[in-house]
């Protein structure tokens, strides 16, 4: 790849132009008028993403995440085992991280070889337009790529915090991923052995969206699905901000506290045949509202060729994906930055 050591021009944080007090955004930031977010969509209506509660009847729960996972490629979690206190504490430490000093946060600057640390934009493209949102990602598992010293040293609860979540949601992401199989009516275990098991992967990307002046101009993250896996969202209990893409309009999740969003991303639509989708989603930002949310990225080992798993391939629903490792499925995104679902559609053995 060509993805050089640095960027392709200095990085501004979205968090000091949104300290300046301008009440204009810069026209990097400015959507084309498609792309803007609409307030006529179907966000003020009743409809949004099933939640489904994990502590009632397994069978019941099972159906209930099969069918959210065709029809929406989304859900949330009720009762999932994960503690709300521990939940409330990452929040907490990572929004005090994002209110730190910028010589606090500036050591941490990533570049765009491994995205790792305090970054302000995906992609590499220069002269692209931006989102309105900073970020800090880092590796969870495999256990060679994880470093907490390349996580935030302040506050200094936030290693340990961090730590335990990661923790806790790789056991929940393995739950679900058994919830998942049976739902497909393969072996529990399946899904995860196509993830190579034991070396699946992990990484965690804060969101920190802050206020801004012109949000009916701009996104906090463009549309896009997620490459790896499977999300696990956490999301402010409060402030909304994502879409999810249905039919051709945006539903605007209504949060539900202590639940977490999790999403069907493109490396298990593969697996699945295309039984489960990985949808389109964006972020809208609020004048008013700054906003936090934790998108953990449950991946499969990266270096093994990943293809519909053969037990969902029928002569009436031959393969539909080319296979591919993540490895070099993910230098896409790093690249080209987010681009809806044309990385997954180009994968698709038939082009429609
Ligand atoms: C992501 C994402 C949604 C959000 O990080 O991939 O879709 O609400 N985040 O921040
Ligand atoms: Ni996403």
């Amino acid at each position: 790849m060509d993805c050089s050591l640095a960027w392709p021009e200095p990085v501004v944080r979205v968090q000091s132009l949104s300290e300046s007090g301008a009440h204009t955004i810069p026209a990097r930031y400015i959507k084309p008028l498609n792309d803007r977010p609409c307030p006529t969509t179907m966000s003020d209506s009743n409809v949004s993403i099933p939640v489904v509660d994990l502590s009632v009847d397994p069978e019941h729960a099972i159906q209930a995440v099969a069918s959210a996972c065709r029809e929406w490629g989304f859900f949330q979690v009720v009762n999932h085992g994960v503690d709300p206190v521990l939940m409330r504490h990452a929040r907490d430490v990572w929004r005090a991280f994002f209110h730190e000093p910028m010589e606090v946060k500036q050591p941490y600057a990533n570049s765009p070889k491994t995205y790792e640390g305090y970054g302000s934009r995906l992609g590499i493209e220069k002269g692209a337009l931006l989102d309105w949102g900073d970020y800090y990602y880092l590796h969870v598992r495999p256990a060679s790529l994880r470093s907490q010293k390349k996580w935030p040293a302040l506050p200094s609860s936030l290693r340990p915090t961090t730590d335990e979540y990661t923790q806790e949601l790789v056991k929940l992401c393995r739950r679900l991923m058994q919830i998942l199989s049976k739902g497909l009516r393969i072996k529990e275990g399946r899904l995860h052995e196509a993830f190579g098991g034991e070396e699946d992967g992990a990484c965690l990307r804060v969101n920190f969206y802050p206020k801004c002046p012109q949000p009916d101009l701009t996104l906090g993250l463009s549309p896009h699905s997620d490459p790896g896996g499977m999300t696990v969202l956490l999301v402010d209990d409060h402030v909304k901000g994502l879409q999810v893409r249905k039919a051709d309009a945006w539903v605007t999740v209504q949060p539900v506290p202590d639940s977490f969003i999790i999403n069907i991303a493109d490396q298990i639509e593969v697996l699945s045949n295309g039984v489960y989708k990985s949808v389109e989603h964006r972020v809208m930002v609020s004048s008013t509202a700054e906003r936090l949310s934790m998108a953990f990225f449950y991946n499969p080992r990266s270096d093994m060729p990943l293809a519909p798993i053969a037990e969902l391939i029928t002569s009436e629903r031959p393969a539909l994906y080319q296979p591919m490792t993540y490895d070099e499925y993910r230098l896409y995104i790093r690249k080209n930055g987010l681009k809806g679902k044309t990385q997954v559609e180009s994968l698709k053995t038939v082009q429609n």
